[in-house]
């Protein structure tokens, strides 16, 4: 069986990857702090930041292929310590496409609709990256390196992911869930427009790169552009719970302490000719509420 490797397989996308895979591939999935156990899963631990880590992992799981989604992800955790940001998400990127480069073998790395600005959406791959965070520049700059390094390379760029939580990891639902469970008032903005997907269509999106081999950028973004308000009223019906504490607001009336675009939505088209079938946000948060049900 070939081997595939899926970094950051303690995260959030990588670990509903690591659930999906498991049919045509051998999976090796790596964690970093958090130390996990994925039935069929063999996991590595692995420290981007330090190339003997990145060599031991690379021995032993000797990949046929790798997928890219371990990253200093949180937008404020790269504005705070942009050092560790570079490190993790540029320069553990560029280790991985040399060595995959070397190895001739498929790269897939998942990038984010946050290395646009968000001025001029819906954003299609020959649009140019102008990012307006630390979060953002570092992703555009491991593109663009790690273009360079392996001009193979296939950059996947995803939107808002939506999913059911999994042991080591949950999304901004989970994070909503639990503010209006907590009845605490929050402001979400109606001029902050994402295009939203859930989690497991993504993951199937990036199969189908995998699958079809192509190279190059990849937009993977949901089919419906939605505001944080809107899509957090979506939230609450889906989960039946209640609306009273979600109120509208408008970022541009706020000063916030981290620039973020106010619309990155994604044109997908691309994706969507060669397969990729994401969920209307409706649909999808249904599916998440049941099986988070069923747990
Ligand atoms: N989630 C979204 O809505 C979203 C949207 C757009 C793009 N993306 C992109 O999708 C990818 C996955 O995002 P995610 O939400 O799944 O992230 P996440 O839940 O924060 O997971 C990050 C993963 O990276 C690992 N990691 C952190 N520092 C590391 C290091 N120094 N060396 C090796 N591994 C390290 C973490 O390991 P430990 O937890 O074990 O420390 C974890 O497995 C990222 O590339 C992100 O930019 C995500």
């Amino acid at each position: 069986m070939r081997s595939l490797l899926i970094t950051g397989a303690s995260g959030f996308l990588g670990g509903h990857l690591c659930r999906y895979s498991q049919t045509d591939w051998q999976i090796w999935g790596t964690y970093h702090t958090q130390a996990i156990n994925l039935p069929g899963v063999k996991l590595l631990p692995l420290d981007l930041t330090d190339g003997q880590s990145l060599q031991t992992c690379w021995d032993q799981a000797r990949p046929d292929a790798v997928i890219h989604t371990a990253a200093l992800s949180k937008v404020g955790q790269c504005q705070y310590n942009p050092d560790r940001s570079y490190q993790i998400n540029v320069a553990g990127t560029v280790q991985l496409a040399k060595r995959c480069a070397q190895a001739e073998i498929p790269l897939i790395f998942t990038s984010t609709d946050l290395v646009f600005d968000g001025d001029h959406p819906p954003y299609g791959e020959r649009d140019l990256p102008h990012p307006i965070n630390i979060y953002g520049e570092h992703k555009a700059m491991a593109e663009a390196a790690a273009l360079t390094h392996y001009p193979a390379v296939t950059i996947c760029r995803l939107p808002l992911l939506m999913g059911a939580a999994i042991g080591t990891a949950q999304c901004f639902v989970q994070g909503l869930l639990a503010a209006i469970a907590a009845n605490t008032p929050q402001t979400l903005f109606t001029d902050e427009i994402r295009t939203p997907a859930s989690v497991t269509d993504v993951v199937q999106g990036l199969h189908l790169v995998l699958d079809q081999g192509v190279s190059g950028i990849w937009h993977l973004g949901g089919p419906e552009q939605l505001s944080r308000y809107d899509l957090g009223l979506l939230i609450a019906e889906s989960f039946d719970v209640s609306k009273i504490n979600l109120k509208p607001g408008l970022q541009s009336s706020v000063k916030l302490s981290i620039p973020r675009p106010k619309d990155v939505s994604l044109n997908s088209q691309k994706a969507m000719a060669l397969g990729y079938a994401p969920q209307f946000p409706k649909a999808a948060l249904r599916e998440i509420s049941q099986s988070s049900r069923a747990i």
